[in-house]
């Protein structure tokens, strides 16, 4: 028999980045999901580490004033999701709190805050990794449990678009017929505005009848599905029909775009959401009708491809060379071709720093001095969405470019944000609009835009 977890009672002060509640227990700190400050919770210890407790919890009194019932029957028990049992409000005040916090610790105090935004509060994640475990007789697809690695016991998700959740009973019963379900460990989802992909990871060669159960389950489930014995570069159609994977596309619609993608590309993963990312990015900038415009860590030409649509002319760069070769396919797509140019460079490495130009013959010479010089005039603005990392060692060399005259920062990580804020400062910029994006409502995840301006002029180092 598995030991049962131990049940404490116990009552919560605070509330974690993660969106769990905290409490003391025996002198430790316990972190409870499911809890909120000021209710008294019972707590089921999930994990024990380094002296702190993680559990799931029900409230038992106290109730909080921003606690909801939650949209979903799976929370917390499934890791999937953080704060169902947040109001929508609160979940934003959370979310914007810690991004002040962080500015804070940095001594940056922007010139004005925008009102967090925020939009679908549920079905609307368009990208998921999911676990699969076979336990005795069943499968499962899901989530991580809530501190564990075991998949949760799910038959739908409401984070999911529709059309992804309600894959996921047709997966299970489509593993758990294959010829051998455990050596299939993870399946991946994406969808794009006219279909659905799914990946799916086998650690061994496929027989012939499960070749013929997944092309059925592409057919009744009308997706396309992928096999991927190894890396990404192993991604094969399990339809004999095509050699190669088929497109997904999302539109931008406000600048006529539509922007192609392969299911394991990075894309953002909520729609909705993303067109007020690009909305705002694009109103930051303002008009930049022949001017030049660098995006950094451009992907597949999400803001790059609305840059050049409006005149300006637009540079992106990323490590990439998949993501740059279908930036560069968006662009021809789209018409936008004659005004952007994309670049694969490692930012974070040598080739992403830039070094003073003394002579224009060296201008060609290595890295990225060479993307920046690209229309032969040096930038006004620069983009930034980095990984959660940051924008790296170089970011001072970009931002004491003469020319440049704003740097408009997306970021996925309040901590990386707020220290490359004062970088910034440092540099001579001022942080003059902050704002929140619920861009994964129900989860800890907070995504920011930053406006920062010149305030004083900088040359090179
Ligand atoms: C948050 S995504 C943003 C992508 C794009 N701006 C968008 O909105 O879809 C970060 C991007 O940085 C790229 N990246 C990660 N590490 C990098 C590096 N060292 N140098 C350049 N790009 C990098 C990733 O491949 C990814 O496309």
């Amino acid at each position: 028999m598995p030991k049962q977890p131990t049940e404490i009672e116990i009552e919560i002060s605070t509330l974690s980045e993660q969106g769990s509640g905290g409490g003391m227990h025996n002198e430790r700190p316990v972190w409870v999901r499911n809890a909120l400050p000021g209710e008294t919770v019972r707590a089921r210890i999930l994990k024990r580490r380094g002296g702190q407790r993680f559990a799931d919890g029900q409230p038992l009194e106290n109730f909080s004033t921003d606690r909801v019932p939650s949209a979903c029957s799976y929370f917390p028990r499934c890791g999937g999701c953080a704060t169902h049992h947040i109001a929508p409000a609160a979940q934003l005040a959370h979310k914007q709190r810690q991004l002040a916090d962080q500015l804070d610790a940095q001594g940056i105090a922007p010139n004005s805050w925008r009102e967090p935004v925020a939009l679908l509060r549920l079905g609307y994640r368009r990208k998921a990794r999911m676990g699969v475990r076979v336990v005795g007789e069943s499968v499962l697809v899901g989530f991580r449990e809530s501190f564990s690695n075991r998949v949760a016991r799910i038959d739908a998700c409401a984070t999911l678009t529709p059309e992804l959740s309600k894959l996921i009973n047709p997966l299970k019963a489509c593993i758990a017929k294959t010829s051998d379900a455990k050596t299939i460990p993870q399946i991946e989802l994406a969808q794009g505005d006219s279909g659905c992909a799914v990946i799916v990871r086998h650690l061994q060669p496929l027989t012939d009848g499960d070749i013929a159960l997944w092309q059925g389950f592409e057919a009744e489930c009308r997706v396309e599905v992928l096999m991927q014995s190894k890396g990404y570069d192993t991604l094969t159609p399990v339809s004999k029909n095509r050699q190669q994977m088929s497109l997904l596309h999302y539109q931008i619609p406000e600048y006529g775009l539509t922007v192609g993608f392969y299911p394991h590309h990075f894309t953002q993963v909520n729609a909705l959401m993303n067109r007020e990312l690009v909305r705002t990015v694009m109103g930051y900038l303002g008009n930049q009708r022949g001017r030049v415009v660098v995006d950094m860590f451009c992907g597949i030409g999400n803001f790059t491809l609305p840059l050049a649509r409006t005149g300006a002319l637009a540079v992106g760069i990323e490590a990439s060379d998949e993501a740059v070769e279908m930036a560069r396919r968006n662009a021809r797509v789209n018409g936008v071709e004659h005004a952007s140019a994309f670049y694969a460079e490692d930012l974070y490495g040598e080739g992403g720093a830039l070094h003073p130009i003394a002579d224009k013959n060296t201008l060609n010479a290595t890295g990225i001095n060479a993307c920046f010089e690209h229309f032969s005039q040096s930038p006004d603005a620069l983009i930034l969405d980095p990984p959660r990392s940051g924008a790296g060692p170089n970011l001072e060399g970009w931002a004491g470019i003469p020319s440049l005259k704003q740097i408009v920062y997306v970021s996925c990580n309040p901590v990386t944000f707020a220290e490359d804020a004062k970088r910034l400062e440092a540099k001579g910029y001022v942080l003059d609009q902050v704002g929140v994006y619920d861009m994964f409502p129900g989860t800890s995840h907070v995504e920011t835009i930053g406006n920062f301006v010149r305030s004083s002029g900088a040359g090179f180092d």
